[in-house]
């Protein structure tokens, strides 16, 4: 296995993205594409190989979505079940053509979400091409597309000149990977190269959604928000319907299984912030001092057996505690702490993608105060 370190200085021009052209790479991104190291991975990716690389989300596992071979390699490497259809990595609007038929056909609402999102954190649902390799889509005449925004990510797929396949850097039911040593922790012996481009800005996955001309749905809310998608394609937007009631099988085949648990046992209180505290006070005095982990916008006083605890710097609580939440999670894990308590948000903006992955690592112990 081999691991190259992307210099941060190679990296400028990352962040949100711009006015929404996001067909040419910055002049960083090109160089990055010339540099030995992406050569380097991009090589092994057109071999067959598999590599993990940073996104502005979470790390992806990448193999060549073209090559079924390669792809397999993906679920053996992940422990992934076969049925559960992997997101397809563009680096161009004129890469579309590799992996959808008739890209200029698409409805006006999808290419309106193309031109507001992409490069970024949205995974559209799109028929998919014979091009593709057959266990990118198992079952599916469809497919998930995403033009990531990270430059790494850009310029391995522009280097490697195909389009790639990449589910998360996480084995199977582990928390999704933020930095590259929580890739190494899980896959440094399942993997051909691992390049450690800093942790992810966003730290929750994409927003998966299927627009078609006059609505659209949401498979599994993420970095785009629901309010943000309905704002910029002009049809309205809905939750599939196990996100809103919960007894629905998902449309996303990924949803249905347990997810981002980690070994502690994980409960969240949200709503009024006194309310919050006092629960988190008095489920820790019941807990005879185990090692309990607290995650709030503020310092919680008055928590017995309190191990870790975290709190955001300077950043709005809802995006930082997206943004950290996995690497706290398996962070906790190291320290093997009986209980995790979190003070959740509200389930808007960025927030219900943060509530969607809080519920499965609290397994259901949410609770409105
Ligand atoms: O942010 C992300 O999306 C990250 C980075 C690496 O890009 N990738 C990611 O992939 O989260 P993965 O495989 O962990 O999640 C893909 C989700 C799954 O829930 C899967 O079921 C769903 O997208 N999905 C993929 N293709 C689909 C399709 N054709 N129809 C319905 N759901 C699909
Ligand atoms: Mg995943």
């Amino acid at each position: 296995m081999k691991l190259w370190r992307v210099n941060r200085v190679d990296i400028e021009g990352d962040g949100p993205k711009d006015g929404g052209q996001g067909t040419q790479g910055t002049q960083g991104t090109a160089q990055l594409e010339r540099s030995a190291e992406i050569q380097e991975a991009a090589e092994v990716l057109r071999q067959g190989g598999l590599i993990a690389f940073p996104t502005e989300t979470v790390y992806g596992l990448g193999a060549n979505a073209l090559q079924e071979e390669a792809v397999r390699r993906i679920f053996a490497a992940k422990g992934r079940p076969g049925d559960n259809p992997l997101i397809v990595h563009i680096a161009s609007l004129q890469q579309l053509t590799d992996v959808t038929d008739h890209p200029d056909r698409l409805p006006e609402p999808v290419q309106r979400a193309m031109r507001a999102f992409w490069p970024g954190p949205l995974t559209l649902i799109l028929p998919a091409s014979s091009k593709l390799a057959p266990s990118v889509h198992p079952g599916l005449d469809t497919v998930g597309i995403r033009f990531p925004s990270h430059p790494v990510a850009q310029a391995l797929i522009r280097a490697a000149g195909c389009p790639v396949a990449a589910p998360s850097a996480n084995r199977s039911g582990r928390p999704s990977p933020t930095t590259a040593q929580d890739v190494l922790e899980d896959m440094a012996d399942r993997v051909d190269g691992v390049i450690d481009g800093g942790p992810s800005a966003v730290g929750v996955e994409s927003t998966v959604a299927l627009i078609e001309r006059d609505r659209a749905v949401i498979y599994r809310p993420g970095g785009i928000s629901k309010e943000q998608l309905e704002a910029a394609i002009g049809v309205p937007v809905e939750l599939d319907a196990h996100l809103v009631s919960g007894d629905q099988a998902p449309k996303a085949p990924g949803m249905k299984y347990r997810h981002y648990a980690p070994d502690a046992k994980v409960y969240v209180w949200w709503g009024d912030a006194d309310r919050v505290a006092q629960k988190m006070q008095e489920f820790a005095l019941q807990c005879s001092g185990e090692p309990i982990a607290v995650i709030s916008p503020t310092q919680v006083p008055d928590i017995p057996g309190l191990a870790a605890s975290w709190t955001p710097q300077s950043h709005e609580y809802p995006a930082a505690l997206a943004r950290e939440l996995y690497r706290l999670l398996r962070e906790f894990d190291r320290l093997h702490v009986a209980h995790i308590l979190i003070a959740g948000v509200a389930p808007d903006g960025i927030g219900l993608a943060v509530m969607n992955r809080l519920e499965k690592a609290a397994e259901g112990r949410v609770e409105r105060v």
